[in-house]
């Protein structure tokens, strides 16, 4: 094949790693969508998607400014108009979805009222897009974006199986040179490809190592982790009791512009292994979403989750773990132990009553919290006395029979 029947190294490099990183995109943005809340991967999964559908803009830039200076090698004569027009169509389409639909990924989280940043590969922080801040109904633009977002990417998922369609049939039935013209040939389009693939790795590998902004600390990790693996570890002495969700509750009240509030957690997991004879073997760890807070009123559950309150998409999950718990009076006990909030951990008491009959239990307790000790609420329009109450109480009752 001559010179000027193939593509350019450069077109060819650039046309294979955008291919394989919309691909991969599109796997792993329904993959990270898919996912529960409570994941410790989801933020890091949005992150990385982020800078990989950033990536895609910028060489989709690269590549259109390539394309307008360099022609694409001419069809073979013996192509019928409705085919060339049909390729023109389809190459034209694909240019205009690989920049419309990463601009609108950015959009959606320019708008999105849980303003969460992005950082490309951890490093390099990306403003949200300017023209987007006046935007009233945030909340409204986020989903029209989204919607946007996802049906042209599947959209662009339809327009790759015609492409693909095309190209095999140009090789294996037509058997012109249509195909080899894009394929990788010499060794300056390996380069490219592998210098493309290099940059993109080392973003990766220097996202998975970096300290992320926003990552909880030491404390709160191994608070987690404590949540995460309950069932491992001491406390393997004392039997395991199975909670029932339907009967139990995990409520609150506070108080905001001086009038008193109530609400509640609809999803909370615990893992408790309790012997009232061997509190030294007993131990607990709750798992809370505070995504799932609601209190009867729209505009405070909108905000709640939010960058200002618990940060959900950052800090999915909050988190008490307690492995020394104490008698107090008959039928009383105390657990001490570390709730962790976001970044923030730190030591508390729980006080409850327990009520065991056969193999049922009800517990029954709370305790009152200073919620900026855990970085709820910081700005000055939550702390003042129009806002937000710093104590917030919060109660549970727990049924729970013992698993057999
Ligand atoms: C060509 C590049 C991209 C492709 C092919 C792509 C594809 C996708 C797909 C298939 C989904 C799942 C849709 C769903 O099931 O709701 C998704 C979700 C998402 N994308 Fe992208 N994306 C790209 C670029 C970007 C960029 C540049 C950003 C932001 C800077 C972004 C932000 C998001 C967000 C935040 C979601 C989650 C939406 C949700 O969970 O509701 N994407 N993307």
């Amino acid at each position: 094949m001559t010179d000027s029947a193939r593509y350019t190294s450069v077109a060819v490099a650039l046309h294979w790693a955008i291919a394989v990183l919309i691909v991969g995109n599109i796997a792993g943005g329904l993959f990270m969508h898919n996912l529960p809340n409570e994941s410790s991967i989801k933020y890091d999964l949005y992150q990385l998607h982020k800078s990989f559908g950033l990536s895609i803009l910028a060489l989709t830039f690269a590549r259109l400014g390539w394309r307008i200076g360099h022609k694409a090698p001419p069809l073979p004569a013996a192509t019928p108009d409705w085919r060339r027009i049909g390729a023109r169509a389809v190459h034209w389409a694909f240019y205009g979805l690989m920049l419309i639909i990463p601009l609108s990924g950015w959009a959606m989280v320019s708008v999105s009222p849980l303003d969460i940043p992005t950082y490309f590969f951890g490093v390099i922080p990306v403003p949200h897009l300017p023209f987007l801040g006046g935007v009233a109904d945030r909340a409204g633009a986020e989903d029209l974006f989204a919607e946007v977002h996802e049906y042209l990417a599947f959209g662009l998922l339809g327009l790759l199986v015609l492409h693909v369609g095309a190209a095999l049939k140009h090789h294996y039935a037509d058997k012109d040179g249509v195909l080899r013209s894009m394929l990788v040939a010499g060794r300056r389009e390996w380069t490219g490809l592998a210098g493309i693939f290099a940059a993109l790795g080392l973003g990766a590998v220097v996202y998975a190592i970096a300290p992320m902004p926003g990552a909880a600390g030491a404390a709160g990790d191994a608070a987690a982790q404590g949540a995460g693996s309950a069932s491992a570890g001491n406390g393997a002495g004392a039997p395991l009791w199975r909670v029932d969700d339907e009967a139990s509750r995990l409520g609150f009240t506070g108080t905001q512009q001086g009038r008193a509030f109530d609400g509640s957690f609809g999803e909370f997991s615990a893992d408790i292994r309790f012997d009232p004879d061997i509190l030294d073997a007993s131990r607990i760890s709750v798992a809370v979403s505070p995504r799932s807070a609601t209190t009867g009123d729209a505009t405070r559950d909108s905000t709640i989750p939010g960058s200002e309150w618990f940060a959900v998409r950052e800090h999915p999950t909050a988190t008490f773990v307690s492995e020394d718990i104490r008698r107090t009076a008959d039928g009383a006990y105390e657990a001490r132990g570390v709730l962790t909030i976001k970044d923030y951990a730190k030591d508390i008491a729980l006080g409850f009553t327990l009520d065991i009959d056969g193999e049922e239990a009800v517990a029954e307790g709370g305790v009152t919290l200073v919620r900026t000790d855990f970085g709820l609420g910081l700005d000055d329009s939550w702390l003042n006395a129009e806002g937000v109450g710093l104590e917030v109480r919060v109660d549970f009752r727990i049924e729970a029979s013992r698993a057999p």
